[in-house]
């Protein structure tokens, strides 16, 4: 299918992310490389500043669509980009592989995961991650991935479904909606559509703006469990940690607040240094924080930047540094 590069997916606080992270050459790792929009901007940036030569950004996605796009997009700084299919959950590997082949010292300087889903993805009515069009419920953004979206609304049981709703959708009519799927499962076999998941769905919803947000709710915990997505996402975290260099950031922008809690906490857990029991009163810490926050609080997107790209609205933005070891950042 022709895609054109406008629609594929517009990113979002991109002048954010550059600034962020763009402050010298080294290696850079964009773990959700989507249409390449991200990495494009960094490749841009590392160019003008002159940081280019001695510069290797890393891409990586699981989605096959999305690399193919990318590929064309970064096409003039192939010299410069390792594209990869794979999942971030591998990202400490991947690293270590690309930086072998390239015979460069596997320590990084800039960090990306810019999470959940592409626009492409939820544009693509085949691809089933909408409610808004009808397609086969898959979900999968590995399109190898051996669980799709029709497997888990067919085969879990109603508490299964409920618990899978409350917990990945925060969806309040989850026991509700988890009993009508299992109910048209008896009268009709299976589900197989996302427009018979959204009807059943509207069929157990409150009327009005209620309706989407259920739909949205009860598609998006659906998409969390078939691509793991919270599971994979701490392990990255702390892969992507360990991998930076001294003074290297890493910058996670999330959609949604599970995602948003999961940084938060990975982030916090790392800046904090470990000060032993209490009443010992140490006048140094046993052990520093191995990173310090560069944002206090999540970075959100302007009114602007919302009012062209409707992603924007949710998204959250985390950048912590990596410490010089056995000190803090900025402290003598
Ligand atoms: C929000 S989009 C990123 C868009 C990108 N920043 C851009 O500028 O076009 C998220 C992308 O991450 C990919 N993705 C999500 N989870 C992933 C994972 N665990 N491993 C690898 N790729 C993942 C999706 O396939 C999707 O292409």
């Amino acid at each position: 299918m022709a895609i054109t590069r406008d629609i594929f997916h517009d990113p979002v606080l991109v002048a954010e992310i550059v600034a962020f992270l763009v402050r010298k050459p080294g290696i850079y790792v964009d773990g959700t490389l989507g249409g390449g929009g991200h990495s494009l901007a960094m490749l841009r940036s590392l160019c003008d500043a002159g940081f280019l030569e001695g510069s290797l950004l890393i891409g990586i996605d699981q989605d096959e669509a999305a690399l193919r796009q990318a590929r064309e997009k970064l096409g003039e700084y192939d010299a410069r980009a390792v594209l990869v299919k794979g999942n971030f959950l591998d990202l400490g590997e991947i690293i270590t592989r690309v930086c072998s082949q390239r015979v460069v010292e596997p320590k990084v300087t800039g960090i990306l995961l810019d999470l959940g889903v592409s626009s492409y993805q939820l544009d693509t009515a085949e691809r089933g991650f909408s409610y808004m069009s009808e397609g086969p419920l898959d979900m999968r953004m590995d399109s190898n991935a051996s669980v799709s979206a029709g497997d888990i609304v067919n085969a879990y049981d109603e508490q299964q479904l409920a618990r899978l709703f409350y917990r990945y959708g925060e969806e309040p009519r989850s026991r509700s909606i988890a009993r009508a799927i299992v109910a048209y499962r008896q009268h009709n076999g299976s589900v197989s559509s996302t427009r018979e998941l959204a009807d059943i769905i509207r069929g157990n919803a409150h009327g009005g703006e209620r309706v989407i947000k259920t739909l949205s709710r009860v598609f998006q915990a659906l998409r969390i469990e078939v691509n793991a997505e919270l599971d994979v996402l701490s392990r990255a975290l702390y892969d992507g940690i360990n991998r930076l260099d001294e003074h290297g950031r890493m910058a996670v922008i999330s959609y949604h607040s599970l995602e948003d809690r999961i940084a938060k906490r990975v982030f916090a857990e790392k800046a904090r240094s470990d000060w032993g029991p209490k009443g010992v009163g140490l006048r140094e810490p046993l052990a520093w924080g191995s990173v310090t926050p560069v944002t206090r609080k999540p970075l959100i997107a302007s009114q602007q930047e919302i009012a062209s790209n409707s992603r924007a609205r949710s998204a959250k933005l985390r950048v912590i540094e990596k410490n010089s070891q056995g000190g803090c950042s900025g402290r003598p």
